[in-house]
């Protein structure tokens, strides 16, 4: 079997936390050690932009996300790394697929629909504060996937719905333009439910945006100090507590084989105490992510290393990239005279 091409892309807005890493980093990086996959994995600066218009915000989490990754062992001869902006071919094809992609599809995209339903809730114009980057952002998310004919696209619940228009798109322009062989291969989304969605602080879904994250590479002593700000009861040492309802050990689970998952299960049967829990906690992370810490603060203050390494990524990635897309304009009509 030829081998299966998987990509992914993350958004450059805010600083990796607990979550990001167990549902999404670490999974990734596995992935990209088995050798029937082909991984691209890219920093989606342009995305960033949708959300956040504070330059020095999407700089920084830029540098950290690439550092995060490379400090936790992706293997960039194996994986192909690279930044969205580097890639020119992307906002190319973006344009191609706007002129074929219908407003109706992007009408019902849930991001958007979201925010206009608050609007609406609010007694406000429909479109407040609604960009075109906001509206449009599955045709760019469309041109990530395509650009590299990418068979299947690991992502969260939330974003099955692009990569199931990008699948759309990929058929409606095959079918207008490509009467002799298709050029853009139909993605899949890949979502694993084996993967954990952490809890965070407050006992929600670990958020940036509920404020509630644990980073992943504080320091020991902060590290420390947020572990020890997660929500729990009032249950004294001694009193028998439920490990299913609780935040500490959820996050636990994420971390532990299974045989210390069952030893703390009996230990919250026998009453452990908060305290103790979540300083057992903070060893078992703090083991887990002592070593990559080091290297990401390694690399954070040597920002020329993270540099060449997005630059080595983006020849791969171009050399991808730039032939289909000269098939893909000669396709549609622009190639030159002569
Ligand atoms: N929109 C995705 C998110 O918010 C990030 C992303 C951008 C992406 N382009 C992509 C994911 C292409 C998969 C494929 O999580």
């Amino acid at each position: 079997m030829s081998k299966q091409r998987v990509l992914t892309g993350i958004t450059t807005t805010g600083t990796p936390h607990l979550g990001n890493y167990v549902g999404a980093i670490r999974p990734a990086i596995e992935a990209s050690r088995d050798t029937n996959n082909e991984s691209f994995y890219f920093l989606a600066d342009y995305h960033a932009l949708i959300k956040c218009q504070d330059p020095g915000a999407v700089h920084q989490s830029t540098k950290e996300i690439a550092a995060t990754w490379l400090a936790l062992g992706l293997d960039t001869d194996n994986a192909v790394f690279y930044r969205q902006s580097d890639i020119r071919e992307i906002p190319e094809l973006t344009w191609m697929l706007n002129c074929i992609c219908a407003k109706g599809l992007m009408n019902r995209a849930h991001a958007y629909k979201g925010a206009v339903d608050v609007n609406i809730a609010e007694g406000e114009d429909a479109d407040k504060a609604i960009t075109m980057g906001l509206f449009s952002y599955p045709v760019l998310m469309a041109a990530d996937i395509l650009m590299f004919g990418a068979h299947k696209v690991p992502v969260g619940k939330d974003q099955i719905q692009h990569v199931e228009m990008a699948r759309d798109m990929a058929q409606r322009f095959n079918h207008i333009y490509c009467k002799k062989e298709p050029l853009l291969t139909l993605p899949n989304f890949q979502v694993d439910d084996n993967v954990a969605v952490l809890q965070g602080l407050d006992g929600r879904k670990m958020s940036k945006s509920y404020g509630n994250t644990i980073p992943l590479f504080l320091g020991e002593k902060q590290l420390k100090k947020h572990i020890n700000k997660i929500k729990t009861n009032l249950l004294e040492p001694g009193e028998a507590k439920d490990p299913d309802t609780s935040t500490v050990f959820q996050i636990w689970q994420a971390f532990a084989t299974p045989e210390q998952t069952a030893e703390m299960r009996q230990a919250f049967a026998d009453g452990i105490g908060w305290g103790d829990a979540k300083a057992q906690l903070f060893a078992l992370v703090n083991a887990e992510v002592a070593e990559a810490r080091e290297r990401y603060e390694d690399l954070m203050a040597r920002p020329a290393d993270i540099e060449a390494e997005l630059q080595k990524g983006a020849i791969k990635a171009r050399a991808v990239a730039a032939p289909l897309l000269e098939k893909i304009r000669a396709s549609v009509g622009i190639f030159g005279l002569a």
